[in-house]
């Protein structure tokens, strides 16, 4: 039985008070959240700190939204793996659409990544997803399997036990467009099928894997009551504390 995980991806939305005060409003509601469901928040890089102290013992996981791939070094504005560690952080979204867009990292690059991310300890929250163009052109399946291929595929599996995959397509982030339940499913079924081939029955059964892009409280239970589907990777809806809830309540 896999445990279900809802991840707030919080981007660049929520200042040192409204992260500060999202966490209180959090725990205040947590006496009515379901013990199963590992509940995480990624805030942005200067509150990470913050709060990370203020969940130390607490239900509520940190993430960073990104992190460098290089120990240390010359690499102005940019934050490691082991400082995000040194301050508590356990978990990092690595491969998220909007860096692969926006500061153009590659699958290449992504790899690094990986491999720094594991070597620090981090537990990594992994995003793939298509194009529109590539869903309509009937790609969508060859681009998740190369985005897998070219990034984990190359560890072995003792070094991914602790992998949570995230699908989001990204005509579907931001937009209020989703997947219906029925193509989610599809797609993370065959997800777990690529890793069943490469890493065997049992280490497929076992990887989480979430759905993203536009999960609201409307369409989070349906969602989330797919076979294999165990739980989201939520945008705009994790901002404020009563929808994140809700969709937390979905699983
Ligand atoms: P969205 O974002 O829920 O706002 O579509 C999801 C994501 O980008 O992780």
């Amino acid at each position: 039985m896999r445990q279900k995980i809802v991840v707030g991806n919080w981007k660049m939305h929520h200042h040192l008070e409204e992260t500060q005060s999202f966490i209180w409003d959090f725990f205040k509601a947590c006496p009515t959240l379901h013990p199963q469901v590992e509940v995480v928040i990624a805030p942005a890089y200067p509150f990470l700190c913050t709060a990370s102290q203020m969940c130390q013992k607490s239900p509520l996981h940190i993430a960073a939204q990104n992190m460098h791939q290089a120990d240390q070094g010359a690499y102005t504005g940019e934050v490691s793996a082991a400082m995000l560690r040194s301050i508590g952080v356990q978990k990092v979204i690595l491969g998220h659409s909007e860096r692969r867009e926006y500061f153009l990292e590659s699958d290449e690059l992504l790899a690094q990544k990986v491999i720094q991310a594991l070597k620090c300890g981090l537990e990594i929250i992994f995003c793939v997803g298509e194009t529109f163009t590539q869903r309509e052109e009937a790609q969508h399946f060859d681009t998740i399997r190369l985005q897998l291929e070219k990034t984990l595929f190359s560890r072995p599996l003792q070094e991914l036990r602790s992998i949570v995959i995230a699908y989001e397509p990204i005509w579907a982030i931001g937009t209020g467009q989703t997947t219906t339940p029925d193509q989610a499913q599809e797609m993370h079924a065959y997800i777990r099928q690529i890793f069943s081939e490469k890493y065997g029955k049992a280490t497929a059964s076992k990887i989480r894997i979430l759905c993203g892009g536009s999960v609201k409280p409307s369409n989070a239970r349906e969602l989330f009551s797919q076979k294999d589907i165990d739980g989201g990777l939520i945008g705009g809806a994790s901002l404020k504390v009563a929808d994140f809830l809700e969709i937390i309540q979905s699983c």
